[in-house]
């Protein structure tokens, strides 16, 4: 793999997927919304960056020509079917054969075998309401987004990312197929390493039509399962 794209490069993880993504000896085209090329200043020279909002068909288009691997940043924003919109221009613009890895959150299930904490469900909850109210997010529509995503015959991942923190690299990430197994007890991730599996599940074909549920590695759960063996 040679060239990779990354659809939301200006935001946080974006901006890590393209260090990582970088380190790995990948050439990278970035997508991001006009007004935020400036985020990504410090990968000038670089990086190619095209300007455009991610849900447009034909920006899609030009950024993923020629990329063996497209990262896609999917957030729920706004109430114009911005996270569906982006996961179809990348569907039907991708080359074919190209590894497709998407980022979402543990609130996306793929077979509805999730078993999540009272107190997800209660943020959940709000967040929705609060979404709907002010019309900023539309968690129904990354809902969407991933749906099409599961049904596509592509070769996807959809990397589902526990609460984040900054901080320092702490390593790739331990995953499990369902939240409410105990490794992913403890419910946090460094940012920087979520974007650590995104780039990492480029090459492992392990993943290929998985939705990992990711949490740091060094987080108490995931040692606590290593301890046992
Ligand atoms: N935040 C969390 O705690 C959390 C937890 C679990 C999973 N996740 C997942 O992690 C991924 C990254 O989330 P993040 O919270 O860390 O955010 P982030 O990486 O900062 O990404 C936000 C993205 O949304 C874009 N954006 C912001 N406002 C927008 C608007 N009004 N219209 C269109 N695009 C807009 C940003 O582009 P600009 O640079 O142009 O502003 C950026 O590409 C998402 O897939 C999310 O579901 C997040």
């Amino acid at each position: 793999m040679k060239q990779v794209c990354i659809v939301g490069a200006s935001g946080k993880l974006g901006k890590y997927m393209v260090q990582h993504a970088l380190d790995w000896g990948y050439e990278v085209v970035g997508v991001c919304r006009e007004r935020s090329v400036g985020k990504l200043d410090a990968f000038r020279g670089r990086i190619t960056v095209i300007p455009g909002a991610t849900n447009d068909a034909q920006v899609i288009k030009k950024a993923v020509a020629g990329c063996d691997g497209v990262l896609t940043v999917l957030v729920p924003w706004g109430v114009h079917h911005y996270a569906s919109g982006t996961a179809q221009a990348v569907l039907d613009h991708a080359q074919p054969g190209a590894r497709l890895i998407f980022s979402c959150g543990w609130h996306i299930t793929r077979d509805g075998q999730d078993l999540y904490p009272q107190s997800f469900r209660r943020e959940e909850k709000l967040a929705r309401w609060l979404g709907r109210l002010t019309r900023m997010v539309d968690i129904d529509d990354q809902v969407e987004a991933c749906r099409r995503v599961f049904a596509s015959d592509t070769r996807w991942t959809v990397v589902r990312g526990s609460d984040l923190e900054e901080g320092e690299s702490q390593g790739l990430p331990v995953w499990s197929r369902h939240v409410g197994d105990p490794i992913l007890e403890s419910n946090i991730t460094r940012r920087v390493d979520f974007a650590l599996f995104m780039v990492a599940a480029l090459e492992n074909d392990e993943l290929v039509h998985e939705a990992p549920a990711i949490v740091g590695c060094q987080t108490p759960s995931a040692l606590a399962v290593k301890a046992r063996g």
